[in-house]
């Protein structure tokens, strides 16, 4: 077997009713909230996929399913297990309230990997709110390209997507406010290559284009944590 066909076998986590599955799970938990982790997870899904053709990532199109999109589309899957006010606070949370929320990404690798789905899926969960020159959650002892790229991938399109996407009845950023917040964590949250790359996708193109001039921060704001 070579290395691409096994690669694409690994990815028999594509079956339908596992994906149906873990979706009723994401939509029960935000049933009523205003917020769609459904829809949330299938935008990181596409940019992060847009990102990976950027990047010349290698398989990225070998699957019918694709992998990078199905890593976005269930990288928050692990929320579903939070307590519902941890879960559903979109601000104001205590010290304590916050780390429990930060068990996020290591609850949703542990869903995965129970039910069987590949290691390369899994780490993307698991390492996507990471930061490339160290910090961010879960703790690790390594940092930069020791990340796994998915998840350096998954990072940068969450942080786009979560920041300019509506949250209940807070309405999302403006999408050059928020490139802007992105550039100036290039190189500490995020990988230079990697948000460079997200520059050259059609996403960006359609949501900033050439229009960057109009940049004006806003210092009231704070990041949802739905990242
Ligand atoms: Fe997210
Ligand atoms: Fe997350």
């Amino acid at each position: 077997m070579n290395r691409q066909s096994s690669f694409v076998d690994a990815f028999d986590f594509g079956n339908a009713s596992l994906i149906d599955h873990l979706e009723s799970m994401m939509h029960r938990a935000y049933q009523g909230s205003g917020y769609c982790l459904i829809e949330h997870g299938q935008m990181v899904g596409e940019v992060a996929a847009q990102i990976a053709e950027a990047l010349e990532y290698p398989f990225t199109s070998v699957n019918r399913i694709d992998p990078i999109r199905l890593a976005g589309r269930f990288h928050d899957i692990g929320k579903v297990m939070l307590e519902e006010e941890i879960r559903l606070r979109t601000g104001g949370q205590s010290r304590q309230e916050l780390l429990k929320f930060q068990a996020h990404p290591v609850l949703g690798a542990e869903i995965l990997r129970d039910l069987g789905v590949n290691r390369f899926i899994v780490d993307a969960v698991l390492f996507h709110q990471v930061h490339f020159a160290g910090g961010g959650y879960p703790r690790c002892f390594f940092s930069g390209e020791a990340i796994p790229l998915i998840a350096r991938i998954i990072g940068v399109a969450d942080f786009f997507v979560s920041g300019t996407e509506d949250h209940g009845d807070r309405p999302g950023e403006d999408a050059a406010v928020v490139w802007k917040e992105l550039l100036e964590r290039r190189g500490t949250w995020f990988d230079p290559a990697v948000v460079d790359a997200f520059s050259r996708t059609p996403r960006f193109k359609v949501a900033i284009g050439f229009n960057q001039p109009r940049l004006a921060l806003n210092p009231d704001r704070s990041f949802p944590l739905g990242a």
